[in-house]
């Protein structure tokens, strides 16, 4: 997979792309990540990054002109079309359903905002989607895109060592993870659930499924309500829950 990112911050990836999965990724060429400054789309007194809003308000907008140079000129460099992105605070809620989808995609385009946001026609002569990292208001979209490829990376067929871990782990079937122990089996008397000890693997696949359900029941009633709905045939048969 292919990841362009367009940004007035280019500076602020280097270190973040350079550890664990994300360059064990780039490393076994499963992951291409490129970085572009937009200041190199503003040139000239009149070819700012930002200007002043139409009908007032605070703040300064990202100008159309440059944004839209930017992608089309990233577009012409690799022959894949890319699924180009708009990180905003009112987009599409990127959620492990989304991650997977996107994952799938041999491109990817991020464009990453800043100020009060982008003018609105980007959006259209771009063809850009958006989409959100959370309900809440980040000053701009370069840690929203690194928490992207980040999701992303650990999707990529073989970038995480055992992929059992990946198919395991929190939403990738509609619940929370179960909790995790290691060694020692007792630290200042809190001890490590007696079952885990056991050697009885149907046990401890039973134990923690329960646990998965009690804690996304409890913590997530939303997810709870989703995973009931989504039908016996998707859920263990060797447990029972019930509705909230
Ligand atoms: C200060 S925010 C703009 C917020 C905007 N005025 C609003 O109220 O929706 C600047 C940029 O940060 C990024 N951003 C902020 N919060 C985000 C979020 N929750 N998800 C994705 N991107 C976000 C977007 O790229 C946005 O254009």
């Amino acid at each position: 997979m292919r990841v362009d990112i367009l940004t007035l911050f280019p500076g602020m990836f280097a270190e973040v792309f350079r550890h664990g999965i994300v360059r064990r990724a780039r490393e076994a060429d499963l992951l291409r990540i490129e970085v572009h400054g937009l200041t190199r789309w503003t040139s000239g007194r009149f070819q700012l990054a930002d200007d002043a809003p139409y009908g007032g308000g605070p703040g300064m907008v990202m100008r159309v002109e440059p944004l839209v140079a930017g992608v089309e000129a990233i577009r012409g460099l690799d022959p894949a079309p890319p699924r180009v992105a708009l990180l905003s605070p009112r987009g599409r809620p990127l959620d492990q359903g989304l991650v997977s989808e996107l994952a799938a995609e041999p491109r990817l385009l991020l464009v990453a905002g800043r100020y009060e946001g982008v003018d609105e026609r980007f959006l259209d002569l771009s063809g850009a989607e958006e989409i959100s990292v959370g309900d809440y208001v980040l000053s701009g979209g370069e840690i929203p895109a690194m928490v992207l490829v980040d999701a992303v990376a650990r999707l990529l067929p073989g970038a995480v060592g055992d992929s059992e871990s990946v198919v395991r782990e929190s939403f990738s079937d509609g619940l929370l993870e179960h909790a995790h122990y290691t060694r020692p089996a007792e630290f200042r008397g809190a001890r490590v659930p007696p079952v885990l000890l056991s050697g009885d693997h149907a046990a401890v696949r039973r134990f923690r499924r329960e646990q998965s359900v009690a804690l996304t029941r409890e913590r997530r009633p939303d997810l709870y309500a989703a995973w009931v709905r989504s039908g016996p045939g998707s859920r263990d048969s060797s447990f029972q829950e019930t509705t909230p």
